[in-house]
């Protein structure tokens, strides 16, 4: 390399993957705080003219940005699959190519919502808050509360994604049904084969009761769903045809059933968060688990914290993902990291053949068609 190539990172990712780069002779800044840095210092260092830059889901990329780079900046790598924090329009606007880490995070997020569906359904929450708060008086039938089996109940996957996907095949294993929704996106294919091993087990004796899976309406999966789980991506008015930014409304809460119970790993905004709070205090619904919110770190004053409804409402710091090999791993194919810097890598060095329409982690391909 004549001149060394150089990156600046929003955020330490770990030294198994940033080694890689600095293996390479790149030269590597880190931004040391483990908070967000200020957008203006990504401008600056942007304008500086850095070759790529590694970002998170908590730094906004827009025109600004893709601005101050200019004819110096060659990729912006972010790690996280979601890429809602960094404009689309404005990175094909001046060409520059941005990557995400899909796939690598698809088991942990999909695991995720599902212990969270769990952990909601049978109250275990306020039940270890009983035992060490020595509230635990007495083994009793049914005091001082139940909770629900998630066993043979129906989820509604909202979202058919690689996420959504991955959630089908875990509830699967326990016999539940399964509603799907996706507002741009089916896979009949997929669906067909879980049906056909929901029919072999349960010819082979190993499920009690037939199950089934299908896709359906919004309307029937909110309507009839013990458990609604979204996997969607936030999608903003006027950026597709198909927004999905508060697809959970006053509207579509109270459309579910009393006893349903919602479940959001996918991105806040997806949810009206005063319209939530509500169905939680006033009993449109039985109960919520969220790992994201509008606004993140989710804001001291939020109605989502109200005591009322503490018993029902299981707040997570986005940490659907957060698992050692899948946030950490050097390897492309286990870890967000590795698969962030092999993105930078790709664009930075011309790999195949400098094709940016052919390197897997690239989002905006459509920018570079001939
Ligand atoms: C996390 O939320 C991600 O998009 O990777």
């Amino acid at each position: 390399m004549s001149q060394k190539l150089r990156v600046f990172a929003t955020c330490d990712i770990g030294d198994d993957a940033l080694n890689i780069l600095r293996q390479k002779g790149y030269d590597l800044e880190v931004y040391p705080q483990p908070e967000a840095p200020p957008k203006s210092l990504i401008v600056e260092k942007v304008k500086s003219g850095i070759d790529g830059l590694i970002t998170t889901l908590r730094d906004p990329i827009d025109a600004e940005v893709f601005a101050a780079g200019k004819g110096t900046l060659k990729v912006v790598a972010q790690l996280a699959v979601g890429f809602d924090n960094i404009n689309r329009a404005d990175a094909n606007k001046y060409k520059i190519p941005f990557t995400h880490t899909a796939d690598v995070l698809t088991e942990a997020t999909a695991e995720f919502a599902f212990f969270l569906m769990g952990a909601l359904a049978r109250k275990l929450w306020p039940a270890e808050h009983l035992t060490r708060n020595n509230q635990w008086g007495y083994w009793h039938p049914y005091l001082p509360f139940l909770g629900d089996e998630v066993t043979g109940k129906t989820v509604a996957v909202i979202g058919t994604g690689r996420i959504g996907l991955a959630l089908i095949k875990k509830c699967a294993g326990l016999d539940m049904n399964i509603l799907c929704f996706d507002p741009a996106y089916e896979n009949h294919e997929y669906i067909k084969a879980i049906q056909e091993t929901m029919d072999l087990r349960f010819h082979r004796g190993i499920s009690r009761e037939k199950t089934s899976i299908r896709y359906t309406s919004l309307q029937e999966a909110l309507r009839t769903a013990d458990f609604i789980s979204l996997h969607v991506p936030l999608v903003r008015e006027g950026e597709s045809g198909t927004p999905t930014y508060h697809l959970i409304n006053e509207t579509t809460l109270r459309a579910m059933k009393p006893t349903a119970m919602l479940i959001n790993t996918s991105r806040g905004p997806v949810v009206d968060e005063i319209a939530l709070a509500r169905a939680l205090r006033e009993n449109w619904i039985a109960g919520a688990a969220l790992d994201v919110y509008a606004k993140e770190p989710l804001p001291a004053d939020s109605p989502l914290r109200d005591p009322a409804i503490a018993d029902r409402c299981r707040l997570l710091p986005h940490f659907a993902s957060a698992a050692r090999i899948t946030r950490l791993s050097p390897d492309p194919n286990k870890g967000m990291a590795g698969r962030c810097v092999q993105g930078l890598i790709d664009v930075l060095e011309g790999n195949y053949g400098g094709d940016i329409t052919k390197m897997p982690y690239v989002v905006n391909k459509e920018a570079f068609a001939k």
